[in-house]
C-alpha cells in the first residue's frame, strides 16, 4: 500500500519531495485539489467536502494506507472530523495525518518564547496555531498574519512578481519581538529563502524560518517507527505519482522546477 499526500496545490508538491528525499524507498501518490484552490479563503464546510473526495479518491483508487493533509488549512478544517468520524466509520485501519501539531512541536522544542505566523486567512482565522501552541507553553507570544498572495504566486509560476509582496508582510512584524517566523502555509517554502532576507533587511536581525519541509519527513519516519502496524502494511518499491485536479502548463513548469527535473510526469485525474 501507498503513502498518500494531499494538498489544495502545488505546496503539498514541495512537502512530498522532501518526503521522498528522506524516505525514497516508499511509494508516494500525490494528489493535489488544483481545481479548487487556493482554500485559503473558503469556508470550513466547502473545505471539508473538497477534502474528503480527495482523501476518499487516495483510499479508493490509490490504494493510500496513511494519508498527509500536506495542507495547514485543511488540517484546521478537517482533521478532527475525519480522524474522529470518517474514518472510524469507513477506514479504521487507515490513518490520516496533519501537519499543524508537528509544526507546534517543532517551535516548542526550539524553545521560542515569541514566534510569527504568516498563513492563511482561513488558518489565521481558526487560531489553531494560537490554541495548540498555548496547550504546550501557555506563555508563549504568537503573531499571525494572512499572506494569501502567495499561494496564486506559486500556482502560477510568477516569483518575478514575489519580492514586494513578501516585504509587505514581512513588514507587518516590524514592531514585534519576535526570534522565529513560521510558515504556516505548505506553499510558502517555496519563498522561505526570500522570506529570510526580506526579515532581515526589513527587521534587521537574523530571524529563524520554520518550514515544514524540514521537520514533517521526520516527523513521518519517527511516527512510523512508533507504528509497526502501519509500517508493515507500506510497499517499497520507491514508485511516485503525482496528481492533480486540474492541469495547466503553469502547474507542469512548476512541477518540474520543483523536483528540478524536466521528465516528471504530473496528470489530471477527476474525482
Ligand atoms: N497549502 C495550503 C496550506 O498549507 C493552503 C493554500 C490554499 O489553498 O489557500 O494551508
Amino acid at each position: 500500500m501507498n503513502i498518500g499526500t494531499f494538498d489544495s496545490g502545488l505546496g503539498g508538491l514541495l512537502i512530498t519531495k522532501s518526503l521522498i528525499s528522506l524516505m525514497p524507498e516508499y511509494n508516494f501518490c500525490y494528489l493535489g485539489d488544483t481545481l479548487h484552490v487556493p482554500y485559503g479563503s473558503r469556508s470550513k464546510d466547502a473545505i471539508y467536502e473538497f477534502t474528503k473526495n480527495c482523501i476518499e479518491y487516495l483510499f479508493e483508487k490509490r490504494d493510500c494506507k496513511l494519508i498527509i493533509i500536506a495542507c495547514n488549512t485543511a488540517t484546521f478544517a478537517t482533521l478532527r472530523t475525519l480522524q474522529q468520524t470518517y474514518l472510524k466509520e469507513n477506514y479504521p485501519d487507515r490513518r490520516i495525518l496533519g501537519v499543524v501539531i508537528p509544526t507546534v512541536e517543532e517551535v516548542i522544542a526550539k524553545k521560542y518564547n515569541s514566534v510569527g505566523l504568516l498563513a492563511t486567512q482561513g488558518t489565521v482565522n481558526s487560531d489553531v496555531y494560537g490554541i495548540e501552541l498555548r496547550k504546550l507553553k501557555p506563555e508563549i507570544k504568537l503573531y499571525s498574519y494572512p499572506a494569501p498572495l502567495l499561494v496564486p504566486l506559486v500556482e502560477n509560476n510568477a516569483d518575478e512578481f514575489a519580492e514586494p509582496i513578501i516585504d509587505s508582510y514581512v513588514k507587518k512584524f516590524i514592531d514585534k519581538d519576535i526570534e522565529a517566523i513560521i510558515l504556516g502555509c505548505t506553499h510558502y517554502p517555496h519563498y522561505k529563502n526570500q522570506i529570510a532576507k526580506s526579515a532581515q533587511k526589513i527587521l534587521g536581525r537574523k530571524i529563524d524560518i520554520i518550514s515544514q519541509d524540514e521537520f514533517i519527513p521526520n516527523s513521518l519516519k519517527n511516527y512510523l517507527s512508533r507504528h509497526p502496524e502501519i509500517e508493515k502494511d507500506l510497499s517499497k518499491d520507491s514508485k511516485y505519482l503525482f496528481e492533480v485536479t486540474d492541469i495547466n502548463a503553469s502547474y507542469i513548469e512548476q512541477a518540474k522546477t520543483i523536483f528540478d527535473d524536466e521528465n516528471i510526469v504530473i496528470q489530471k485525474v477527476d474525482i
